[in-house]
């Protein structure tokens, strides 16, 4: 049976309540529970790991035996599995919903299959009402379950000539205002922003996402990297998050760590030491690379060793974007998928 206005409606709302719902280890789902006539009889939405997913929440708010026969709308399909909750398509088959309308499919290989068990029972399902919508809603989520850890973007400021600091150690700093405040927006989107430990000894950063001396909205979890402890008056203990610091060198450590907390984008801001291992590692899905017309010389240079002895293993980039940004420019790449070394003739 097509999908009605009503059901149209409903999922818009399941839409917008699923976004109330944090950003974490679970995806962000709504759900709305309509009558046969189409009359909205409850609402609900994911509150995040731990709590009823957003069919049985929705379910919670009604009486025993209101949802017979009515529909439920959902942004994920109902998951099949038994969790820290019982399986959702259970829960809509023993409370008497005879249809099921949801936007995207169950990608998890434990939690999918709800729509056949619920097929099986004898209930109506219909998937991929407003999918594309369902899909952005929690593209990071998806993400982060594709690639079994958050994403990762590698971001460092260099001069024109390939230098992070100057020979002191001074780097507040290499570019202008308007790349600066390009890094604090993309940090605001970021769940997580990591250092090294060389960075917080060396210029003891806030790590806090803001606009100008303003705290913006969403401010990302600080993650120091490195054995050296941080000193009590550093400034990112006084971030509004507590910082998380990870006595280790082991980045596929750190990043499945910080992914069972339910990070689902890290964004790594050096310095040179972090940031190549964090490429050696193999662990950078998008570099962010903001180039500064200015020359520094030297020997701080914006990468160390990132595993490449000779030119045939260069680790070639895709560039997505070249932004200017007031007298500076931005890079935006990411691995480029073949590998393949450039023939472009005798130099
Ligand atoms: N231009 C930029 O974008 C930018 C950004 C940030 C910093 N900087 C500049 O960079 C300089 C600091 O550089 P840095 O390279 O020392 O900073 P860093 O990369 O932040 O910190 C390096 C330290 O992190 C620890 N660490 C954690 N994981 C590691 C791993 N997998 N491999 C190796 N070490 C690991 C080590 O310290 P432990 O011995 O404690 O374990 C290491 O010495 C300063 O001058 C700063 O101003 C520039």
């Amino acid at each position: 049976m097509a999908v009605n206005a009503a059901e149209r409606n409903a999922m818009d709302r399941a839409l917008h309540l699923a976004a109330r719902g944090p950003r974490g280890a679970n995806p962000q789902v709504g759900a709305v529970i309509l009558s046969p006539d189409g009359t909205v009889l409850a609402e609900g939405w994911h509150h995040g790991a731990g709590t009823p997913h957003a069919e049985v929440d929705a379910l919670s708010k009604l009486a025993p035996g209101e949802a017979r026969g009515a529909t439920a709308v959902v942004t994920l399909e109902p998951c099949n599995h038994t969790g820290r909750t019982g399986p959702c398509a259970v829960a809509l088959i023993d409370a008497g919903i005879a249809r099921v309308v949801y936007a995207l499919d169950d990608p998890g290989a434990v939690s999918g299959g709800g729509a056949e068990r619920l097929r099986s029972a004898g209930v109506d399902v219909e998937a991929g009402e407003q999918a594309d919508a369902a899909h952005a809603l929690i593209a990071g989520w998806l993400e982060a379950q594709r690639l079994g850890r958050p994403q990762i973007t590698v971001k460092w400021a260099q001069s024109l000539d390939g230098r992070a600091a100057a020979d002191d150690g001074s780097s507040q700093w290499i570019t202008g205002p308007a790349a600066r405040a390009d890094v604090h927006r993309r940090r605001a989107e970021a769940d997580a922003i990591a250092v090294g430990t060389g960075t917080v000894l060396a210029d003891d950063p806030a790590l806090t996402a803001r606009d100008g001396d303003a705290l913006l909205p969403h401010q990302p979890i600080p993650v120091v990297i490195g054995s050296r402890p941080t000193p009590a008056d550093a400034a990112v203990h006084r971030h509004p998050h507590s910082p998380l610091f990870f006595d280790t060198h082991d980045l596929h450590t750190v990043v499945a760590d910080l992914h069972a907390r339910g990070v689902q984008s890290l964004f790594v801001e050096g310095g040179p030491t972090l940031a190549s291992a964090f490429l050696q590692a193999g662990l950078a899905d998008r570099l962010l690379v903001y180039i500064a017309p200015v020359l520094l010389g030297g020997g701080r240079l914006a990468l160390t060793d990132i595993g490449v002895a000779s030119i045939g293993e260069a680790r070639r980039l895709t560039i997505d974007e070249w932004v200017p940004l007031g007298s500076d420019l931005l890079a935006i790449a990411h691995p480029a998928h073949d590998a393949h070394p450039r023939n472009e003739g005798a130099a």
